[in-house]
């Protein structure tokens, strides 16, 4: 008997990232070239016909993993038997808008779709949030779905690992496929902390390779002086350049943390970052959507625990903790957690 497709529901699927994940999941890059898949599209009605014409061309790339494709407005049918949730669609923030007010609207947004993914998904959802600020966000959807155990949300910190790597890569002028066991820590935002202590290189510690190549002042110099500002401001970097926000590289980014989470990641890829609900981890909070070092059997991503920090990063992770402990307060503030 051939086995039943997989629900994958797409918030936001109207929109840019929507249209550059569609297709890639379509043609099997997210979940193999084994796996059907049914999509399901929800938009608000603003979104919905720009979601039905990328239903449209799905139909006319006659892919052989697709099954089906459904366009709604209505969270209850988006989510109806889902098995993997990306939630996309989220509140820009536009002028004028405060911290708060940003907050506040995407509670409107994310808690919500936690509601509704509790009440229709099927039973192993695994939820990963795009939308930003995305770690706050998961954590709404988190808190509002009653039943679904925590672990169950992360939120996308791939693309700055992913960035992170391509940044090593260029500076070592090593392939990409060769480096391992980067970390970012913290939240998805300029204050993350992309880690690269325990990193290697072609089986070489990264920190040897910069050591020799700068000097030691000189590599620890890069690092805080060029490689861990333009990585944790990418996002800004690529709003300046292109003039909207990064598009491809999220998309596929959400296809390598859903593919790791929901396949496995080889052992010896290594570990890779992802935000995940804290059950204490390193100091951080228990219940905030941190960043960690991750592996991943397929059941779900786990912590790497153990690795040492020195008093620079401590400090650093301490800095992105303290910004999303800000984050879900002033969601408390607003009465929504
Ligand atoms: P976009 O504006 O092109 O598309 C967003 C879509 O979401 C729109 O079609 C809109 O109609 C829809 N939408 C809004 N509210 C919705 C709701 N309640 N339900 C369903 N759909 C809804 O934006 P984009 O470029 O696709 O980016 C989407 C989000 O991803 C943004 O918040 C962006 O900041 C974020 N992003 C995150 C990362 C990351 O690494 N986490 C990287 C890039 C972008
Ligand atoms: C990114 O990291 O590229 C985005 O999160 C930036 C943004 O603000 O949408």
């Amino acid at each position: 008997m051939a086995p039943t497709p997989t629900t994958i529901t797409i918030t936001g699927a109207g929109g840019q990232i929507g249209y550059a994940l569609l297709f890639r999941i379509a043609a099997g890059d997210m979940l193999g070239p084994d796996r059907t898949v049914r999509l399901r599209l929800l938009e608000i009605p603003q979104g919905v016909r720009s979601a039905e014409g990328a239903a449209l061309e799905l139909q006319d790339c006659a892919f052989p993993l697709l099954r089906s494709v459904d366009v709604t407005d209505d969270p209850g049918r988006g989510f109806d038997g889902a098995d993997v949730a990306l939630l996309v669609g989220a509140r820009p923030r536009t002028a004028g808008m405060e911290r708060a007010d940003l907050l506040a609207a995407n509670a409107g947004i994310f808690g919500p779709q936690g509601e509704a993914i509790a009440a229709h998904a099927a039973d192993g959802i695994q939820v990963v949030t795009i939308g930003n600020p995305a770690n706050t966000n998961a954590l709404i959807a988190q808190a509002s779905a009653a039943g679904i155990p925590p672990e169950r949300f992360t939120a996308l910190m791939r693309l700055d690992h992913n960035r992170a790597v391509g940044h090593l890569a260029e500076a070592l002028d090593a392939g990409a496929d060769g480096i391992r066991d980067v970390t970012i820590w913290g939240n998805h935002s300029a204050t993350q902390f992309p880690d690269v202590s325990h990193a290697t290189a072609d089986g070489t510690p990264v920190m040897a390779l910069l050591a020799e190549r700068l000097g030691p002042d000189g590599a620890a110099q890069w690092l805080d002086d060029e490689f861990v500002p333009r990585v944790a401001k990418r996002g800004a970097e690529i709003i300046e350049v292109r003039g909207s926000s990064s598009v491809a590289s999220a998309a596929n980014a959400t296809i390598d943390h859903v593919r790791d989470l929901v396949l496995g990641r080889p052992a010896e890829a290594g570990w890779t970052s992802a935000a995940l609900v804290s059950q204490g981890e390193y100091g951080v909070p228990e219940g905030l959507v941190c960043s960690y070092p991750v592996t991943s059997d397929g059941t779900g991503y786990r912590v790497v625990e153990g690795l040492e920090l020195d008093g620079r990063a401590r400090a650093r992770i301490d800095a992105s903790v303290a910004e999303l402990v800000a984050e879900r307060d002033a969601v408390r503030a607003l009465g929504i957690l």
